[in-house]
């Protein structure tokens, strides 16, 4: 694996290019401050509508895997806020098949403002940022998924507002949406616990950020294999697919593996009385979320999915400089 991204200095690349390409990137400072901004652009939003701060404005959308989400979000908060987006699709692209990911990028930066990409490998996210321009937003890559996590720390924090040590608990696969929910957790100053199957660990490269962030924070961040473990005082219960995109034929090993690893309600009920059920969607119900649970009354799914339309136009804003 290319390392590059390991030597990536924290929070110097955010600051100059405002790209948006690792939660580990912004200090806890940075981390609040666009979590308020979210919440501000939320409230004008539903008070009204958002005033047209990036009109004439184009985000060019850059997809080499499938999304609902990322996709219609970032397209809605960009009509939101005044300006617009251009869906790219893999075939049109074939980033850095067609054409490399350099020469992608520097054409793209004379046609577009800014540019976010969903990718799989990790590096190509970099190599875009590298060559562009124009700021660069991660939609997910094999690594992380840092988007998705400022949506899912404004979830919590609408729960639970914003005091340090509540307790979020992961259980399933040490994947993308784990490490930057890692990441967002100890930014923040909450305890953040993974129960995984031997095997399907958090990237030490990832717990390794994780741990420099905590001795800022005073998060604690805890490993286990058994999830009855993982729950005891949970304030938030989180999981995603077993299987992620582009692992689709390690699915029938994946399924055995994480049997007992589903979320279901004698899971939630070993939780804290109060606490909530996460998951970034899309579910693969009834295998590792049951219907019970994510219909039920912990569940918070649907304002999770709906507040990444809110996180997004914060880091728009800040990615387009406007706020
Ligand atoms: N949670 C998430 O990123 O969903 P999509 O894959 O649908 O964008
Ligand atoms: N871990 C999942 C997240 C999807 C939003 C994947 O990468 O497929």
């Amino acid at each position: 694996m290319n390392t590059q991204f390991m030597q990536s200095t924290v929070g110097q690349e955010f600051a100059m290019r405002k790209d948006f390409l690792h939660i580990s990137d912004l200090s806890p400072a940075e981390t609040q401050d666009l979590l308020d901004l979210a919440i501000s652009l939320k409230k004008e939003y539903v008070e009204g509508g958002n005033p047209p701060v990036l009109k004439g404005k184009v985000l060019g959308m850059i997809f080499q895997k499938p999304s609902l989400r990322t996709r219609v979000s970032f397209d809605m908060a960009m009509r939101h806020l005044g300006g617009d987006a251009l869906y790219l699709s893999p075939a049109e692209i074939g980033l850095g098949k067609r054409e490399s990911i350099a020469d992608v990028a520097r054409v793209l930066s004379g046609y577009v403002h800014g540019i976010m990409a969903r990718v799989f490998d990790h590096e190509h996210i970099l190599e875009l940022a590298n060559w562009a321009s124009v700021p660069v937003i991660n939609g997910l890559s094999d690594y992380n998924h840092p988007c998705q996590a400022l949506a899912d720390a404004l979830t919590i924090q609408e729960k639970f507002g914003k005091a340090k040590g509540l307790n979020v608990t992961y259980i399933g696969d040490g994947n993308n949406v784990a490490v930057s929910l890692m990441h967002v957790c100890a930014k923040l100053g909450w305890n953040f616990t993974i129960a995984n199957p031997v095997g399907y660990e958090i990237t030490p490269h990832a717990v390794e950020i994780a741990r420099q962030i905590t001795q800022e924070t005073g998060a604690e961040i805890s490993f286990f294999n058994n999830p009855h473990d993982a729950v005891k005082g949970a304030d938030v219960i989180y999981t995603d697919t077993w299987t992620s995109m582009g692992q689709e034929e390690e699915t029938a090993k994946r399924e055995a593996d994480f049997a007992s690893y589903q979320v279901n309600d004698q899971l939630v009920s070993e939780a804290n009385r109060d606490a909530i059920v996460m998951h970034c969607l899309p579910a693969h119900r009834n295998h590792e979320i049951t219907d019970e649970v994510a219909d039920g009354p912990r569940s918070v799914l649907f304002p999770q999915a709906h507040n990444r339309l809110h996180a997004q136009k914060a880091i728009l804003a800040r990615a387009f400089g406007v706020a």
